[in-house]
């Protein structure tokens, strides 16, 4: 079992303030930071490219957790890791749900330095990345259809957390479990007893005090 982290994501981050946000972060027990990156093609929105990320490493030393939602994440994989990403994880769908692509992809990422993971989509079957779940630092399973901040959290998506869980436990391997999508102070209890260590939040996190907030994850 892995100690939980809190990955705050900056999403959801008051632009304007951002400074004043990261260093929010920074005096919070939060370990990471959580960089949504959107392509406008493989989500319906468009949001950061590297030299944002570049903008957020000078400010901070939180491990740069970089979840990308793009349509070619081998092309841009060592982009980010370029600009500062210390995990970088991209979903399957995007590989057409092949395995053999998935798998070189999380072998690149490791050659380049990074820690690598696999995000699965709401209607995405968990069973399908088994072949490379021992490649896998992390898994992160989506707890809203990817695009947007501020929607519901699916509850109805805990069963793939108690699969790895299970999977994790049988084939005896390490890789940590992360929900993305509608984290808030009721529904991570849910997620946690599920068995999920790392949790995204962003609404949850910006509205009001950001640092009581990410201790409130932490109860
Ligand atoms: C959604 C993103 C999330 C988003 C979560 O596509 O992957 O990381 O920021 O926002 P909340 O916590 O507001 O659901
Ligand atoms: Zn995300």
């Amino acid at each position: 079992e892995n100690s939980r982290i809190i990955s705050p994501s900056v999403l959801s981050m008051d632009y304007s303030k951002m400074p004043e946000q990261v260093a929010q972060l920074n005096a919070s027990p939060a370990k990471w930071l959580h960089f949504d990156v959107m392509d406008g093609h493989f989500v319906p929105n468009l949001t950061f490219g590297p030299d944002i990320l570049k903008g957020f490493c000078k400010l901070s030393d939180l491990v740069m957790d970089v979840h990308l939602m793009v349509s070619d994440p081998a092309k841009y994989a060592p982009i980010f890791i370029d600009a500062g990403a210390n995990m970088v994880t991209f979903h399957v769908e995007a590989l057409d749900n092949d395995m053999e692509k998935v798998q070189s992809l999380l072998d690149e990422i490791h050659k380049l330095g990074a820690m690598a993971g696999v995000v699965v989509k709401p209607k995405t079957d968990v069973k399908i990345i088994q072949p490379v779940l021992s490649s896998c630092d992390m898994v992160l399973i989506m707890t809203v259809e990817p695009g947007f901040g501020g929607q519901s959290f699916m509850e109805d998506m805990m069963p793939k957390v108690k699969w790895l869980v299970n999977q994790r436990e049988a084939k005896q391997l390490s890789y940590r479990i992360e929900v993305d999508g509608g984290i808030n102070g009721t529904t991570y209890k849910t997620a946690v007893d599920s068995g999920a260590d790392t949790l995204v939040a962003g609404s949850f996190v910006f509205k009001g005090n950001i640092i009581e907030n990410v201790k409130a994850l932490l109860k």
